[in-house]
């Protein structure tokens, strides 16, 4: 089962995380914060929150996936930057299976 944190400004959502956990790993599926509210430390409330949640079930790690470092589109460049800040650590290159996809990282957070 999937479920969502939200992050609320004055009863707006202005960003969300989606998980779910799967053979006692946490997997975090896909987040964003409205524009209009990046780098305020919106982001790493939601994973914070996530991380606590995280402990609480036991479950120590945290994985997502994304383009990897080698993919030069510049706002997954700023999406790894936010992960690697966060303390995610690169531990998988896959490459793409089906033509046309794209090759994806996996990035673990131990907590
Ligand atoms: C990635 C994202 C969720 C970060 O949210 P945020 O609330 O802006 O992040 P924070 O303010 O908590 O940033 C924490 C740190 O991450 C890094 N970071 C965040 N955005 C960054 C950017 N655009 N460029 C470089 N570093 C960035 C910085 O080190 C930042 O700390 P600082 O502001 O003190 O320098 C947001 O940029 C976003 O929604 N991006 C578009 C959607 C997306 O890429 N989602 C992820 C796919 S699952």
């Amino acid at each position: 089962m999937n479920s969502v944190i939200v992050a609320v400004d004055k009863s707006k959502v202005v960003g969300f995380l989606c998980y779910t956990s799967f053979s006692g790993k946490m997997l975090l599926l896909w987040m964003a914060v409205a524009k209009d509210y990046h780098r305020k430390g919106i982001g790493e409330k939601l994973l914070s929150y996530l991380e606590d949640l995280s402990r609480k079930l036991k479950i120590y790690s945290i994985e997502v996936e994304t383009l990897p470092d080698e993919d030069p589109y510049e706002p997954y460049k700023q999406t790894r930057n936010f992960y690697y800040k966060n303390g995610f650590k690169r531990v998988l290159y896959k490459k793409a299976r089906v033509k046309g996809w794209d090759d994806q990282i996996v990035l673990e957070k131990v907590l």
